[in-house]
């Protein structure tokens, strides 16, 4: 058994990333100035949009895009299986969250289930790409087209991937907004921080300027030498910008991008390879033809049935032998708080409540030795045997 506790997540900073958040500290900048306005530009370049507009998280990211698509009182269609920041951000919007089930096999929003709970209230769908997996997009898009609806891709899992030859982020016109996470188990970190995409100029601005205070300019172009200190307030904002210290990591994450992914790629084939014929644990089902996978979390299913004991208890066994694991997601509607606000009891959603108890994810991060990788499957085996 391994000596050193494996956790299931951890980020790889490179030195050339420490050396420049030690630049911007030492230059007397920490807060959003011109390594931030460098981040958006490569982010905005890489995925493929008009407006990149970085923030503290996504979280923060999710509440704006959110405020910039609806009014008090509208509707806004989510999955249940999603971490709590989604729902927050449309009840912090002053909206309704509604929630439509998930797809057993892909785990990501059914489209059938999203009409069947489309209102004269509904002006937006929260689609979240499960664990990296590009949701269906073409007949979500088909949904939103015919009710007039807004979308908001909740991509905190999703950099890198990419639907039918697009990335995900990339720019799609009008009320079309995609939000991305930087938290460091994400598939690049700023330690806190997020982005959102788009090419609608009016959001985009709306979400700008919400991001600080509401200020139609930023510290950056008040306090530098060109800047003039007057500045007017359009609309009440809140403080949800990226500092430069983030994006001096952000921008030198972005490049390993590519290379952080493949490596997530490379570990979950040889999970899928090895897992294959372990009766009672369920590998995640092949990518859709024409779409990558950006792999943030790796989430086979334990089938309690078969194998004799709970998802919990495996849980447990694995960090006997010194692996961690995490739970992605309970079922969001079994929390108190979201079964008050959304009335819904268990066996309202009966696919992502399914799927809740008995999801697990494993180890997955790109600094992964092929030793870590193997100790993970030999685990799992000894686990389930
Ligand atoms: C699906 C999803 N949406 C939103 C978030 C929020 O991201 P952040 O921690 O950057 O606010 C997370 C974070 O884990 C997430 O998994």
């Amino acid at each position: 058994m391994r000596k050193d506790f494996l956790p299931f997540s951890k980020p790889s900073v490179s030195e050339t990333a420490i050396a420049d958040v030690c630049d911007s500290i030492r230059s007397g900048w920490l807060a959003m100035g011109p390594k931030t306005v460098d981040f958006e530009k490569k982010f905005a370049g890489y995925v493929g949009a008009k407006f990149a507009i970085s923030v503290n998280s996504a979280t923060a990211g999710l509440h704006l895009a959110v405020m910039a698509v609806t009014e008090p009182g509208d509707e806004v269609i989510t999955t249940p299986m999603t971490f709590a920041s989604t729902v927050n951000a449309i009840i912090y919007s002053n909206a309704v969250p509604i929630l439509a089930d998930i797809d057993p096999v892909t785990f990501n929003i059914d489209p059938k289930k999203i009409e069947e709970k489309i209102t004269a209230k509904t002006k937006a769908i929260i689609p979240v790409h499960f664990a990296g997996r590009p949701c269906d997009m073409d007949a979500i898009e088909k949904i939103a087209a015919k009710y007039n609806l807004a979308i908001i891709e909740d991509s905190a899992h999703a950099l890198g991937a990419s639907y039918h030859g697009r990335k995900i982020g990339a720019g799609k016109g009008a009320r079309h907004i995609a939000v991305f996470s930087f938290h460091p188990t994400k598939n690049i970190t700023t330690g806190e921080g997020g982005m959102i995409t788009t090419d609608d100029e009016k959001a985009a601005d709306q979400m700008s300027v919400q991001r600080q205070n509401g200020m139609d300019k930023g510290a950056w172009n008040r306090f530098g030498a060109k800047g003039k200190s007057h500045y007017d307030i359009f609309r009440p904002g809140l403080k949800y910008q990226m500092m430069d210290i983030q994006a001096a990591i952000g921008r030198d994450q972005l490049k390993y991008l590519e290379q952080f992914n493949s490596r997530r790629t490379a570990i979950v084939e040889r999970y899928n390879d090895a897992f294959a014929d372990i009766k009672g644990l369920t590998v995640p089902a092949p990518i859709e033809t024409n779409c990558v996978h950006s792999w943030h979390i790796y989430t086979p299913l334990i089938e309690s049935d078969e194998l004799g004991f709970t998802r919990d208890e495996f849980m447990e066994k694995m960090k006997a032998y010194n692996i961690g694991t995490a739970y992605h997601y309970q079922a969001l509607h079994l929390f108190s708080a979201y079964a008050r606000i959304t009335g819904l009891k268990k066996g309202d959603m009966p696919v992502s409540e399914l799927i809740g108890e008995k999801i697990v994810s494993l180890p997955l991060f790109p600094a992964m030795s092929d030793q870590d990788v193997a100790d993970v499957i030999e685990a799992v085996k000894n686990v389930c045997k």
